[in-house]
């Protein structure tokens, strides 16, 4: 949910930040900008679109005509997904302030000031003139009145009078050689590199500089400075660089450098044409890589360090309840399931944002688990916090390393499968299923389950990185399928026990990627009202697989085939009897009905992503969305 780098070093800024924002471009993508420190002043330039617009704007601009424009190595970027206002240039960021003294200020942010109207009506008694419709610009103009000759005590004085949440990066035209930065709630990352500083709001738009890095907490600001000691020999003269980090109340904090551990090609599309299809690509390997070390066939266990420390707790628990939103939720609902059927503990899985403003009642014991694939989305952030301000056990299912769900949880399971770019979630979905079958087979080994049973699974989940390999062979007969139904604007996605979260997937990922409108439930619901919409030629996907459901799902089949839906089967490799029913046909590899969904999803996922290119969409970047969503 937007983006934001900024960098200080010696290097011309304006083109770096514009390779950071493209890195950075899959959390949001409505408009784009940046202010660059330039002599005396600051220069801004904002474009409504894609970071290519602005890149193309900075071109005609003359960027790289020796002329001096945009020529600092001071700056801040940012790519947006509006909030406040809709996405035009005046209300792309950054956002400028004026101070007292006469110097101009920027400021990108991300996140939401939910006390901005007020703000706003004070600063405008102040004389301050808004432009922008934005929360960002009170922010701006804030720091701008309480500036005093030093930034970051400005920075700090104005996030002491704000409310919501923030990831920020400021410049002022009267500290040439200084960024600061600030967050609360939305995440923000320094990268140290050579006589540089880069800062942003993910790993993918530093990994190519630096692999050392600080990761900023909430209310803590860092001041960064690069420059020359000696302003008269900016070029070959000695260099110096500091950062300084502190509370907003100026309390100083030590900083813990870590190694990234990112590889820059894991973030290049490789050969593939769009993030999402190489993401679904890769799941074997990713599966391989979720898996790898935690399987232990022969000793018929499951290794997962990161539940040591409450291992007791976690098996002595007397309810589970899994919290998430989108895809993640669909894989907490199979969490649940998991941990009822294998651990024979109490589970259910609610919306975050549902979770955290009913009053919920937390009983004694009780583990609170949060799914997130990027461990940053503010529904789920709340909703562990409420349950654990109830006294919850947190444990995270998360994929980014040192992520904020990651910090907040006592214990927790990464996924391992690598950064995610594509807006629509694929391979976190099995590495998110995958993680919760461990779990559950670790508190099943440790309460009822039988050795045998335990011993069955492993075996199982050994085999299935290979069986996703032979799913994805489907690739092109899905797309010569989906090419047939791909002009119908409504969809049926059905599915029982663990199908149904997987219905429920495969239809949010139709109509994320491909605006189909395309529902998703249990395939007993249909006949209590869904049914009615059926109707000669609707597609209507059954996941139906052979196992304990099979023949129920077969009689949902049969009440559509009767009024004149197009059949869509996911089945189990040679089962003759659904071919003589479906239309189209993918076939998984038999399994047992616990990990089925780690196959079944495969076939839906290629569904959604042929759909959307037949229908010549932006795969990776769908209207309206952005890869993470850090507000409410
Ligand atoms: O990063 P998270 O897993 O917490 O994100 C949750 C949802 O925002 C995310 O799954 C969203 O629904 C995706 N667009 C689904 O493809």
């Amino acid at each position: 949910m937007c983006g934001i780098v900024a960098y200080v070093g010696n290097r011309r800024v304006a083109p770096l930040l514009i390779e950071g924002l493209k890195r950075l471009e899959y959390r949001g993508y409505d408009s784009a900008g940046l202010a660059v420190v330039n002599g005396d002043g600051i220069q801004v330039m904002r474009s409504v679109g894609r970071v290519s617009v602005l890149e193309q704007q900075l071109a005609e601009h003359g960027i790289d005509d020796g002329n001096g424009h945009f020529a600092g190595t001071l700056g801040i970027a940012h790519t947006r997904w509006a909030t406040h206002g809709a996405p035009t240039e005046v209300n792309a960021h950054p956002h400028t302030g004026r101070t007292a003294c006469g110097h101009t200020l920027a400021v990108v942010h991300n996140g939401i000031i939910e006390n901005y109207a007020a703000l706003r009506t004070y600063l405008q008694g102040q004389g301050h003139e808004f432009t922008s419709e934005t929360d960002t610009e009170v922010l701006s103009k804030l720091i701008a009145q309480l500036y005093e000759g030093d930034l970051k005590a400005a920075v700090q004085a104005a996030l002491r009078e704000v409310s919501g949440a923030y990831a920020i990066a400021a410049i002022c035209g009267n500290e040439p050689h200084t960024v600061i930065c600030a967050r609360k709630g939305s995440p923000l990352i320094i990268g140290i590199g050579d006589r540089s500083y880069i800062v942003a709001s993910d790993a993918s738009a530093i990994v190519a500089h630096t692999t050392q890095v600080i990761t900023l907490d909430d209310y803590q600001v860092a001041r960064l400075c690069a420059g020359p000691v000696d302003k008269k020999d900016p070029v070959g003269g000695p260099w110096a660089e500091e950062f300084q980090t502190t509370t907003i109340d100026n309390i100083p904090v030590s900083q813990q450098v870590r190694a990234l551990e990112f590889d820059l090609q894991k973030i290049e599309l490789g050969g593939y044409s769009h993030y999402m299809l190489k993401e679904i690509m890769e799941q074997p390997d990713a599966l391989r890589n979720c898996l790898r070390g935690r399987l232990d066939p022969r000793e018929n266990r499951v290794v997962l360090g990161g539940l040591d420390r409450f291992t007791r707790e976690l098996v002595r628990a007397k309810r589970y309840v899994f919290t998430a939103q989108g895809t993640a939720f669909h894989a907490g609902l199979i969490g649940q399931y998991l941990i009822e059927d294998m651990a024979k503990i109490p589970a259910r899985c609610e919306y975050a944002s549902e979770f955290r403003y009913r009053n919920p009642i937390i009983e004694d014991d009780t583990v609170i688990v949060a799914v997130s694939q990027s461990g940053e989305t503010a529904d789920t952030l709340a909703a562990l916090a409420e349950a654990k301000d109830r006294g919850a056990l947190a444990l995270g299912v998360v994929n980014v390393v040192g992520s904020s769900i990651a910090r907040e949880t006592d214990v927790g399971t990464y996924l391992h499968v690598g950064p995610e770019i594509g807006v629509a979630s694929t391979k976190a979905f099995v590495g998110q299923v995958a993680v919760m079958t461990l779990m559950a087979l670790f508190l099943g080994k440790r309460r009822y389950m039988s050795a045998q049973l335990v011993s069955d699974y492993l075996a199982e989940l050994e085999q299935i990185p290979r069986h996703i390999a032979r799913v994805l062979e489907q690739s092109d007969h899905i797309r010569t399928c989906v090419d047939r139904y791909v002009d119908r604007d409504n969809w049926l996605f059905l599915g029982r026990w663990y199908n149904y979260p997987v219905a429920l997937e495969g239809a949010l990922k139709l109509k994320e990627i491909s605006y189909i409108h395309a529902e998703g439930m249990p395939a007993a619901e249909m006949k209590h009202g869904p049914i009615a919409l059926i109707d000669e030629g609707m597609p209507v996907v059954f996941v139906a697989t052979r196992g304990s459901q099979y023949d129920k799902v077969m009689s949902n089949i049969e009440e559509v085939r009767a009024r004149g839906g197009r059949v869509i089967a996911v089945a189990t490799e040679g089962d003759t009897d659904i071919s003589r029913y479906a239309d189209s046909v993918f076939e998984i590899p038999p399994v047992s009905d616990a990990l089925a969904p780690l196959l079944t999803v495969i076939p839906l996922q290629l569904v959604a992503y042929h759909a959307a290119v037949l229908r010549g969409l932006d795969v990776d970047k769908p209207r309206n969305l952005a890869k993470s969503v850090t507000v409410e």
